[in-house]
């Protein structure tokens, strides 16, 4: 058959509010121009973030009834440890409440002062721990991952020159090196096994410790089986194992690829960083049977790992990515290509190119979305990466906007509107104007920067 349904039935559904395009003029500008300031309940299609706002299953549910919430030793602990040692085997295992509670206390160990941690591209909450620490977060993709238009099929890599160079320059300042799988800030594109491997290799003759952050790894893992020569016969288990144990550690927000509402972890080897991962988490977070989680949370989150590397359900979930992006091109859009896993990202310099990158393009289309379609979506480009940590404004490497799609949660007909929304705006777009920042906080302004519009 030529179309891919949606492998599942829905038992219990959430009714969406409708609203018009006058109420959503009035709601956004009430909202100052900032989508993360809009009720939910004002959104009629909410592709923000695939975090944590996607779909339980049944027998997720019924775990949570499973959950056991003794304060030390529960048994929900040992199941959800299980669980990611299936996939990610390393020797401690870290509960966290999500993915950068993980990182806070990664980067309170190995961040500070002076230290320089290289990535393929950091998201922007691991920028802000290392930052806010005091180091400095840097960026080495291959040059294929700054171009939308690029076909590599492994536009996450890490350009691993360029990271053999960093780390001889800056040797004893590098504490460690992470590798996004798949990479969020560039487009949630995929890392392949090969550069895996070859960023693993270059840390170890450096002698340093490598982290993943796993958030998508199944998502990762599917393209691996897709993309790389010589994967396609091999189950996506397998893939995912051979992927972690080229690392030391990972970071994981668990709202992502484990099918959680909230959850995360840090997984490491070494036993002495665990010992010192472990007392901050208990300062933090809570004890290490149940990290910042309710057991019936850790139990969830279990049950979601074995959930997650179905490939049935990552056939429908890259599928219906895809679908869009092949509409969405075809109506001339520039979106990021090949499709990559958990959401759609609209180069919307490319497309709004009558607006200044300090303009914001990225804001103007997604205020455009919302207020046309009810659709939230979330500016990645100037908006979430132009302020420097010198306190100048650069334009971001890139301006896109994205729609990421949370798991199992929307259809068909959901997927058809937006492309809709899409052929509408592509007739008025030239008339959409860019917004200035009125007030920003000093870090990670994009969630709370209030904008004005211009012209
Ligand atoms: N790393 C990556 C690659 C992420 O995408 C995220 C979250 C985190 C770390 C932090 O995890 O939210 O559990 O604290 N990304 C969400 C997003 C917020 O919308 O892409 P968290």
């Amino acid at each position: 058959m030529k179309t891919i349904i949606e492998p599942f039935r829905i038992k219990s559904v959430e009714p969406i509010r409708m609203t018009t395009r006058a109420e959503r003029q009035q709601l956004i500008r009430d909202a100052q121009y900032n989508l993360f300031a809009l009720d939910a309940d004002d959104v009629l299609i909410d592709l923000l973030t695939d975090s944590g706002t996607g779909a339980m299953s049944a027998e997720q549910w019924a775990a949570i009834m499973r959950g056991d919430e003794s304060y030390a030793g529960s048994p929900s602990f040992h199941r959800f440890r299980d669980a990611v040692q299936t996939l990610a085997p390393f020797k401690h295992v870290i509960p966290t409440h999500q993915g950068r509670a993980a990182e806070a206390i990664l980067f309170a160990i190995f961040g500070g002062p002076g230290r320089m941690i290289p990535s393929n591209t950091h998201f922007d909450t691991t920028r802000g721990n290392i930052e806010a620490s005091g180091a400095t977060a840097t960026d080495l993709v291959i040059d294929e991952g700054h171009d939308p238009a690029s076909l590599h099929p492994f536009k996450g890599n890490m350009d691993i020159a360029r990271l053999d160079a960093y780390l001889s320059e800056h040797g004893d300042a590098v504490p460690c090196v992470m590798l996004t799988i798949t990479n969020n800030a560039g487009g949630g594109q995929p890392v392949s096994l090969e550069n895996i491997r070859a960023v693993a290799a270059t840390a170890r003759a450096h002698g340093k410790p490598f982290f993943i952050d796993g958030c998508r790894f199944a998502e990762n893992a599917w393209f691996i089986k897709s993309r790389e020569p010589g994967q396609h016969d091999r189950p996506i288990p397998e893939i995912v194992r051979d992927c972690f144990r080229e690392a030391d550690g990972m970071t994981m927000s668990a709202k992502k690829d484990a099918f959680g509402n909230i959850g995360g972890w840090l997984a490491v080897n070494d036993d002495d960083l665990a010992e010192e991962a472990r007392a901050h988490l208990i300062r933090t977070e809570g004890f290490p049977t149940y990290g910042g989680l309710a057991g019936r949370d850790l139990d969830a989150l279990a049950q979601g790992l074995a959930e997650i590397v179905d490939e049935d359900y990552l056939h429908y979930r890259m599928r219906s990515n895809e679908y869009i992006i092949e509409r969405l091109d075809a109506l001339g859009v520039p979106v990021v290509k090949p499709a990559g896993g958990h959401a759609v990202f609209i180069d919307a310099r490319a497309w709004l190119d009558h607006i200044l990158p300090t303009e914001y393009p990225g804001q103007a289309l997604a205020v455009a979305l919302y207020e046309l379609a009810g659709v939230r979506s979330c500016e990645i480009g100037t908006v979430m990466f132009g302020r420097q940590p010198d306190g100048s404004e650069q334009p971001a490497v890139m301006d896109l906007v994205r729609l990421a799609f949370p798991r199992r949660t929307y259809t068909q007909s959901h997927a058809d509107y937006i492309i809709e929304t899409f052929e509408e705006l592509a007739a008025m777009k030239d008339e959409l104007t860019g917004f200035r920042i009125a007030w920003e906080p000093r870090l990670m302004r994009h969630f709370t920067c209030r904008f004005e519009r211009l012209g």
